[in-house]
């Protein structure tokens, strides 16, 4: 098997090290990848968006997959690019169309869909330009805090919580009339606020079987104590000790079940992975977002323990033989610590070489944003590295991690030290 995936973050270096690891496995391509990805593959100097240059790589490099790794090119509709071109229509793709896509493209699409299949979610209300009056009036019957969420694609950033009404009435109209994310928010969600404690599940479907991935708990804020800003991810754990037997067969139940069935009742094809940003609040889950990809740095603690062989579970998706496949998981506890550029998430320099990576032991060192410079590695991101470690339990997967993050040194470096204390 020749795959090509694409992305160049800490998850498509865990995906690599992950399909590298299959007997199976010819030759790998990464696009465009990172310096991690380089010691396990060939680089490909292509951006992902570009169908056409990675149409190219396919065809001149003999691939049979193609895994995607981050959302924009399955939102862009890569699926249906390959679908619909006779020269690649015999290449699988791993991730979903671009009407399935919509799960994580469209808010409003996926909050329907929740509606319509009785999945557990916040009550809303959706408006676009037209409907802001109404959309205002909305927002005064709302207790605080307000979720504004911007219906497309923001790179993260589309999801306000506001403490006080002025507040949120100006950013309702600043996203529906200014175009605070340009087209993203000409449509806006306005939620209830759901107050719980945070996990996901990766669930991988042909569009009829699925495999539910081990649950995971990721850090999105800058400081200790979740405070400060929003981050792409500051760490990982898997297992969450909190979701075990009770939960998770309600999450099971409860969103699982009710979203492949519902998929197949729309009659929309989803081939790829499902990520559930899921909240449990007193002990039931609700669904904050569907995402059509997986989470990064969930990634990196959800395919560690995957013992089975990945591309067999591709091939199953491929082929729609699926159910036919064996999944299995490590027992053990992995935690990831991502180490992260001073300044990150705000201004941040790239380029600074980075030390020790040779001197790591017992942790996989995810590249999350570095270059191969010659031999050296620099920064490349604001989020650099997730170095990643089992234990029995959450503080011995972490202490191996900790231990490890100080052997790695890069100017600015920082990461928080908190990663996994709330689920003790
Ligand atoms: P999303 O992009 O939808 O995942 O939202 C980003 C973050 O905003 C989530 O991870 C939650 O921490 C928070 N969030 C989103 N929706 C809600 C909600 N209805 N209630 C509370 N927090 C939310
Ligand atoms: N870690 C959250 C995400 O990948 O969206």
């Amino acid at each position: 098997m020749n795959i090509l995936l694409l992305g160049s973050g800490g998850r498509e270096h865990a995906l690599a090290w992950k399909l590298s690891r299959s007997s199976s496995l010819e030759s790998l391509f990464i696009a465009p990848g990172n310096a991690g990805t380089k010691n396990l593959g060939k680089n490909l100097p292509i951006d992902p968006n570009d169908f056409d240059a990675v149409k190219e790589a396919v065809l001149d490099n003999n691939i049979n997959m193609v895994v995607v790794g981050p959302e924009a090119p399955l939102v862009n509709g890569i699926a249906d690019y390959f679908e619909n071109d006779a020269e690649l229509k015999a290449v699988s793709v791993i991730g979903p169309n671009k009407t399935a896509a919509q799960l994580e493209g469209s808010k409003d699409f996926a909050k329907e869909f929740m509606k319509r299949h009785n999945i557990p979610t916040a009550k809303y209300q959706s408006f676009t330009k037209d409907t802001l009056k109404e959309g205002l009036e909305f927002l005064e019957g709302m207790k605080a805090p307000y979720v504004l969420k911007a219906d497309g694609l923001a790179a993260g950033k589309g999801v306000l919580i506001i403490d006080d009404l002025a507040t949120a009435k100006k950013e309702l109209s600043n996203m529906l009339v200014d175009d605070k994310f340009g087209n993203a928010s000409s449509k806006v969600v306005i939620e209830e606020f759901l107050d719980g404690i945070e996990m996901s599940v990766f669930v991988l479907t042909d569009g009829d079987g699925f495999k539910v991935f081990p649950d995971a708990k990721d850090y999105k804020r800058i400081g200790e104590g979740d405070t400060g800003l929003n981050t792409g991810g500051m760490g990982a754990i898997s297992p969450v000790p909190f979701a075990e037997g009770g939960f998770s067969d309600k999450v099971y139940n409860q969103v699982i079940i009710p979203t492949i069935k519902g998929l197949k009742r729309d009659e929309i094809e989803y081939k790829g992975f499902i990520f559930l940003g899921l909240i449990s609040v007193n002990g039931d889950p609700y669904v904050i977002e569907y995402n059509c990809r997986l989470g990064d740095p969930e990634t990196e603690v959800v395919l560690p323990r995957l013992k089975s062989d990945l591309i067999d579970l591709f091939e199953g998706v491929a082929t729609s033989t699926l159910s036919e496949r064996d999944i299995e998981f490590d027992p053990r506890t992995a935690a990831t610590v991502m180490m992260v550029s001073g300044g990150y998430p705000e201004a941040y320099e790239k380029g600074k070489p980075i030390y020790g990576l040779n001197g790591v032991t017992d942790s996989v060192v995810f590249h999350a944003g570095t270059k191969a410079d010659g031999p050296a590695v620099t920064t490349a991101g604001g989020r650099v590295l997730a170095v990643t470690s089992f234990g029995k339990d959450i503080p011995s997967a972490l202490a191996i991690s900790y231990e490890n993050a100080e052997k790695i040194e890069f100017e600015g470096a920082y990461y928080r030290k908190d990663i996994g204390h709330d689920l003790l």
